[in-house]
């Protein structure tokens, strides 16, 4: 393991004999921050990396905006995990790993484990999640789960996958689940597939939640629900620039913006500038002025139709195995499979 460690820059925090994570370094990822911060703010078409949403507080508000009425995606798809997990069993073997992408606060993952438990006496999970609230959740896993061992990896997706790589040669399901791959451009997510797959080994099996297109009212009120906690999950990304990249936005020059563009399929999330304004974020090395109307993009959410899933699955060389979805057809999972040879 040390060589994994070393290789990739990251620090190994062991917990217990079942828990440990592993961590890239501080500095390292502080500095991409304030990087990425600068260049996608630097430009004409500002934006800002959805990816940033998940400090404490934002993986907080998705926990809240998970639990709302207007947002269908999480307990449509809770309710297909529910139903699928019988399907699910005949394809995992007794030394089969589970890997979660985006693990949050793990509470699909018990679903899964509980379709583990089935066929494994113990089972390991790597959960892969850039937010601290990894080590909550998996202390919370171990507290139900006495039979499983927890390897969190505290990274972005892809340094997880580059991780997963190098990992051993245990077959793995890897699960992207709650439709988090809609949060790509289609460009990085056919990149991403590509990833995905070359972190697979052949036989290794993906299973992806995706959410489908439907009516515009009902896509729109799942961005701007009418508590507006949407509304606060998106503007919280001004205040974590705030407090890690010694900004100074003023959240009340600020109002949350979502819709539908039914063209190319996506919800389109920004920050609108509600006055001339420069803030000033001192940790980016940038001065940005900001104009009254001027939108901040800061994500795009994704829908799809179950053709293209399977085409897009197709194009990374990616085998379907299966689809499930709900009765009147809101949300989908698919598992893939990385075909023997390829
Ligand atoms: C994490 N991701 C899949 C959510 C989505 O639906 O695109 C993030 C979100 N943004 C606003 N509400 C929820």
């Amino acid at each position: 393991m040390s060589t994994v460690q070393e290789n990739l820059n990251y620090k190994q925090y062991v917990v217990d004999s079942n828990l440990r994570y592993f961590k890239p370094h501080a500095t390292a990822v502080e500095a991409t921050f304030a990087q990425e911060i600068s260049s996608s703010l630097g430009r004409s078409k500002k934006f800002i990396s959805p990816k940033f949403f998940y400090d404490m507080r934002g993986s907080d508000l998705f926990e809240q905006i998970c639990l709302l009425p207007e947002y269908y995606p999480t307990r449509t798809e809770v309710s297909i995990l529910k139903k699928m997990g019988n399907d699910l069993a005949a394809h995992v073997k007794s030394d089969t790993r589970l890997v979660e992408l985006g693990s949050g606060s793990s509470v699909k993952t018990r679903i899964l484990l509980d379709v583990f438990s089935r066929v494994q006496d113990s089972t390991e999970y790597i959960p892969i999640d850039i937010s601290e609230i990894l080590a909550e959740s998996s202390e919370l896993l171990l507290r139900d789960y006495t039979a499983l061992s927890i390897t969190g990896i505290m990274d972005s997706y892809e340094g997880g996958l580059e991780f997963l790589k190098q990992y051993d040669s245990r077959q793995n399901l890897i699960i992207f689940l709650g439709s988090s791959f809609g949060n790509f451009s289609p460009e990085y997510g056919h990149l991403f597939l590509q990833k995905m797959r070359s972190a697979m080994k052949p036989g290794d099996l993906f299973l992806i939640g995706l959410d489908l297109v439907k009516d515009r009212d009902v896509l729109e009120s799942a961005y701007d629900d009418s508590q507006g906690v949407t509304a606060q999950f998106n503007l919280n990304v001004l205040l974590r620039i705030n407090a890690e990249l010694g900004a100074d936005f003023d959240l009340g020059n600020f109002e949350h913006c979502s819709v539908y563009d039914a063209e190319n399929q996506r919800i389109e999330m920004h920050v609108r500038s509600l006055a001339d304004q420069m803030v000033m974020i001192s940790k980016s090395g940038l001065r940005l002025e900001l104009q009254k109307g001027e939108m901040i993009h800061t994500e795009y959410s994704h829908k799809y139709s179950l053709p293209q899933i399977g085409c897009m699955l197709r194009d990374a060389g990616l085998e379907v195995v299966r689809t499930w979805t709900d009765e009147k057809e809101m949300f989908s999972l698919t598992l893939a499979r990385r075909p023997a040879r390829t």
